[in-house]
């Protein structure tokens, strides 16, 4: 039942450019509030295409990457193959976020990036318990967690529940059509704000999205599978104990993620 991720991710691998890169550059930044990551370590959990660790490279921090899925490791690989073949410090590595000894095996980092990966893995607050082991005084934590939206989460669970029983020569045409209906209830929202032409500003701009391409993002929101949803103040709770909330941005509806920034509090000696 589990979505193939690395299938998807190793298809926009091979059009990674530059200015995609420069559009995640630019995301991180903004979300982290930091100009650069000079001297500091960065933990890619759940890495997919790896396009946010050769951004977080980019801006100079040293890098560990990993996925549960061998296809989306190779895929990080290729990338970093094609950036940054002689970094030997770049660790790109298999692993599981459910597995504690996995984990805490890799020590802790300054800057620890799971961007829309927990709500993937099956049990998304176990997940975020775990990777509590990577931090350290004054480490952030940014997360992008699927929002709650009640009755449309859990049509949007169906939704990707029959994607996996659709048979692999068909998929592209259910990812069409569910798409279809999604994009065509955003244009008539738009249009009936008289903003249509908004409509398709998004479409050109999309890769402003941090360098993401709209279909294989497309792909992989209708049939990203396992799929859980969570409330802001479940999170906000969650970590309340040790970390603070340093920045949050909620995508609204649609898609709906909610993105948070934790920063873990120095710990009294
Ligand atoms: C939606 S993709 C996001 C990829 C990337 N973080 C990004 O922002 O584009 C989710 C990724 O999480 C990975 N993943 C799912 N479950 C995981 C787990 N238990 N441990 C580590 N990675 C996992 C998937 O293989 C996939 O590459």
């Amino acid at each position: 039942m589990r979505f193939k991720f690395g299938k998807n991710w190793k298809n926009f691998a091979e059009i990674i450019t530059d200015d995609k890169i420069l559009e995640s550059e630019k995301n991180l930044k903004k979300f982290l509030g930091l100009e650069n990551l000079k001297g500091k370590t960065f933990l890619d959990i759940g890495s997919g295409s790896g396009l946010s660790s050769i951004a977080a490279r980019r801006m100079g921090a040293t890098i560990t990457s990993y996925d549960y899925d061998l296809e989306s490791v190779e895929c990080t690989k290729m990338v970093k193959n094609k950036f940054f073949r002689n970094d030997n410090t770049w660790k790109i590595i298999q692993g599981n976020v459910l597995d504690l000894n996995f984990c805490k095996s890799l020590g802790t980092f300054d800057i620890i990036y799971a961007w829309g990966v927990l709500h993937h893995t099956g049990d998304q607050w176990k997940a975020m318990e775990n990777i509590k082991y990577n931090t350290k005084d004054e480490s952030l934590i940014y997360l992008a967690l699927y929002n709650d939206q009640g009755s449309t989460s859990k049509i949007w669970k169906l939704v990707k529940q029959i994607y996996s029983k659709v048979p692999f020569f068909l998929k592209p045409l259910y990812v069409l059509l569910m798409s279809s209906y999604t994009e065509l209830k955003r244009f008539l929202y738009l249009s009936i704000k008289f903003q249509p032409l908004e409509y398709f500003r998004t479409f050109k701009n999309y890769k402003n999205n941090r360098g993401m391409s709209y279909w294989y993002d497309m792909v992989d929101w209708i049939g990203g599978y396992p799929f859980e949803v969570s409330k802001p103040h479940e999170v906000f709770n969650f970590f309340k104990d040790n970390y603070y909330l340093e920045n949050f941005h909620s995508e609204g509806k649609g898609k709906g993620n909610n993105l948070y920034l934790f920063k873990k509090k120095r710990e009294r000696k």
